[in-house]
């Protein structure tokens, strides 16, 4: 049973990262789209798909079968969980301000620049290198 929560948390986390990376590469082609445009309607249902479709569903059951593991794994008082809890709350934060930019969006409001979009791009990236690291190596 352990190891098939662990194979569906594995999953979870991939199609959760993969759409963390490509939100905001959405977002940094968006700003480009003159607002009410043809173009910049279709970055809208994109980024609407994608976050309701692939990263909200992804997120919710990464949590569900890691908190699972955790328990059943007796990992809950492991130095390197705590360590993983604090990066996954981080990516989760993240996770909900993009969720506030793709609203943004869709309301033909946001004043963030491209170039902050390109910078938060490498976020979700950097904590991931983390997490991994934490979970994988269990340094402490
Ligand atoms: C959402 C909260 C999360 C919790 C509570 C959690 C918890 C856990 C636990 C307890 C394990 C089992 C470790 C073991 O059996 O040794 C695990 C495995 C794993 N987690 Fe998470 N996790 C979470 C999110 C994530 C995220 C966001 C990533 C990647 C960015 C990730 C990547 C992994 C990987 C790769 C494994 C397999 C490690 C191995 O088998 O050696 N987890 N997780």
């Amino acid at each position: 049973m352990y190891e098939w929560i662990k194979a569906l948390h594995v999953i979870a986390v991939i199609a959760w990262i993969a759409g963390m990376l490509y939100l905001p590469r959405l977002f940094v082609y968006h700003c480009e789209a003159e607002a009410g445009s043809k173009q910049s309607e279709t970055f809208k249902l994109m980024e609407r798909r994608l976050l309701k479709a692939i990263i909200n569903p992804a997120m919710i059951v990464t949590w569900l079968a890691g908190l699972y593991l955790a328990w059943a794994g007796q990992f809950l008082s492991a130095g390197w969980f705590h360590g993983k809890l604090l990066l996954v709350l981080l990516l989760s934060g993240v996770h909900g301000f993009f969720s506030r930019c793709v609203k943004d969006f869709a309301a033909d409001r946001n004043t963030r620049s491209q170039k902050f979009y390109r910078v938060i791009n490498e976020v979700p990236t950097i904590l991931m290198v983390g997490i991994v690291i934490l979970v994988v190596v269990k340094p402490f």
